[in-house]
C-alpha cells in the first residue's frame, strides 16, 4: 500500500481523532500494529498557530513516517498556506479533512460541510495540491459519504478530487447528518471504489477482526481505517492484520503486557502535555483502557481523583498487577459494540 511515493508497512490505519490521536497515541498505535496515522486536525487560521493546542498537535518529535497531518479549513489560500506551514514542520503527507461533523468546525471551519460546496471543495484541494507538489508531498482527503441522505455526493467529489491530484481518499460511511449514529453504510465507499484508481480507505464501525474482512470484501478497499475501537486497545491493529493474514484470532495480550504499555504511554503523554494537564486528559485513556475491565468502572471513579502523575501511575499499575493476578491474559471486553461512542 503506497501513498506517493511511501510504502506503508500495512493497510490498517487509525482514524484521526481530535483530543484522542495525539503523538503519544499514534505512537503506541503504530507500535501495536497500525500502518499509517493521521495527526489530529489543525486548523487553517493562522493566528491560532501560535496556541499551545495547535502546536502541540504539530508537535512529532520522535514519531515514525511518514507524518501525515491533517488541516481543516474554508479558504484555499489559508489552507494551502497551512499545508506549508506544516511541512515546514516536519509533515511529510497533507490530509484534508471533509469529514468531521463538529458544529465548531462546520460553522467556523470546514469539516464536512465543505461537501455542500463542491467548488470551493475542489477549488481547496487544488489550492493545496499545488502548494504541496514543489515539495513532493502527497495530499490526502478524508470524507463521509455526503451531507445527507438526498445529498450523498462523495462518488462526484471523489472523483474531482482525484482529478484534482489527491493520493487516497478515505470515506467515512456516514453522511454528516448522521453524526456517529446508526450503522456505517459500505455500498457509497464501494461505489467510489469502483471508479477510482487512487487507493480507497474504507471507515466506520470497524470494531473487529471479522467485521475489518467484512468492510474490505463489501467495499473492495485497498486499506480499513479504525477509530473508536482503537481507543483503550491499541492492539486491535496486529489483531486485526493477524487474523485478515491467518484467519485466526490472536490470543488476548498478557495484562502485564497491557499495563507495560499504558505506563508507557501515560509517560509519553505527560511529557507532551505537563503534569497538570497530562493528568487530567490521561483519564480518558485510562478510562478506556479499563471501563470493560473486571473492577474497571469503580477503578475509573476512584482514579479520576487523583490529580498527581505519581498516584495515576502508581494507581493504573496496582490496578493491573491485581488483574494479572485473576487474568494472566487480559479478560474479554464485556461488549465490543458498546464501545464505540463518539
Ligand atoms: C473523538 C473523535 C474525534 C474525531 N476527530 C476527527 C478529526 O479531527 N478529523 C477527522 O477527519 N475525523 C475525526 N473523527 C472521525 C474519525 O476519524 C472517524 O471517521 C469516525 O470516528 C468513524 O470511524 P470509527 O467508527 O472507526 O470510529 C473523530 C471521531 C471521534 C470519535
Amino acid at each position: 500500500m503506497k501513498i506517493g511515493t511511501y510504502t506503508l508497512p500495512n493497510r490498517l490505519f487509525v482514524a484521526p481523532m481530535a483530543g484522542v490521536t495525539d503523538r503519544p497515541f499514534r505512537v503506541l498505535c503504530r507500535q501495536l500494529g497500525a500502518g499509517h496515522a493521521v495527526s489530529e486536525m489543525v486548523t487553517s487560521q493562522r493566528h491560532l498557530w501560535a496556541s499551545l493546542k495547535t502546536s502541540r498537535r504539530a508537535d512529532h518529535t520522535g514519531e515514525p513516517g511518514p507524518i501525515a497531518v491533517q488541516i481543516a479549513g474554508v479558504d484555499p489560500v489559508e489552507m494551502a498556506e497551512a499545508a506549508q506551514y506544516n511541512i515546514d514542520r516536519g509533515a511529510q503527507i497533507i490530509d484534508i479533512n471533509m469529514g468531521c461533523p463538529a458544529k465548531k468546525v462546520c460553522n467556523t471551519w470546514a469539516g464536512s460541510a465543505l461537501m455542500q460546496n463542491e467548488g470551493l471543495a475542489i477549488d481547496i484541494v487544488e489550492a493545496v495540491v499545488a502548494a504541496c507538489a514543489p515539495r513532493n508531498v502527497p495530499v490526502t482527503l478524508k470524507m463521509r459519504t455526503g451531507w445527507c441522505a438526498a445529498q450523498r455526493n462523495a462518488p462526484v467529489l471523489a472523483r474531482a478530487a482525484e482529478s484534482a491530484g489527491i493520493a487516497m481518499l478515505t470515506v467515512h460511511g456516514r453522511t454528516r447528518e448522521q453524526g456517529y449514529g446508526g450503522q456505517a453504510e459500505y455500498d457509497t465507499i464501494a461505489d467510489i471504489k469502483s471508479v477510482l484508481r487512487i487507493p480507497v480507505v474504507a471507515n466506520g464501525d470497524i470494531d473487529t477482526p471479522e467485521k475489518a474482512r467484512d468492510v474490505l470484501k463489501a467495499t473492495g478497499a485497498d486499506a480499513l481505517m479504525i477509530g473508536r475501537a482503537a481507543q483503550g486497545r491499541p492492539w486491535i491493529f496486529r489483531e486485526i492484520a493477524h487474523f485478515l493474514a491467518t484467519g485466526e484470532h490472536l490470543p488476548p495480550p498478557a495484562t502485564r503486557e497491557v499495563r507495560g504499555w499504558l505506563l508507557a504511554h501515560l509517560h509519553d503523554h505527560y511529557g507532551l502535555y505537563g503534569e497538570g494537564v497530562g493528568v487530567r486528559t490521561a483519564r480518558k485513556h485510562i478510562g478506556w483502557a479499563v471501563r470493560a475491565l473486571p473492577g474497571g468502572e469503580a477503578f475509573r471513579a476512584a482514579m479520576n481523583t487523583l490529580e498527581s502523575a505519581d498516584a495515576q501511575v502508581r494507581a493504573v499499575a496496582t490496578f493491573f498487577d491485581t488483574l494479572a493476578e485473576a487474568h494472566p491474559l487480559l479478560p474479554a471486553a464485556n461488549d465490543a459494540r458498546a464501545r464505540l461512542s463518539a
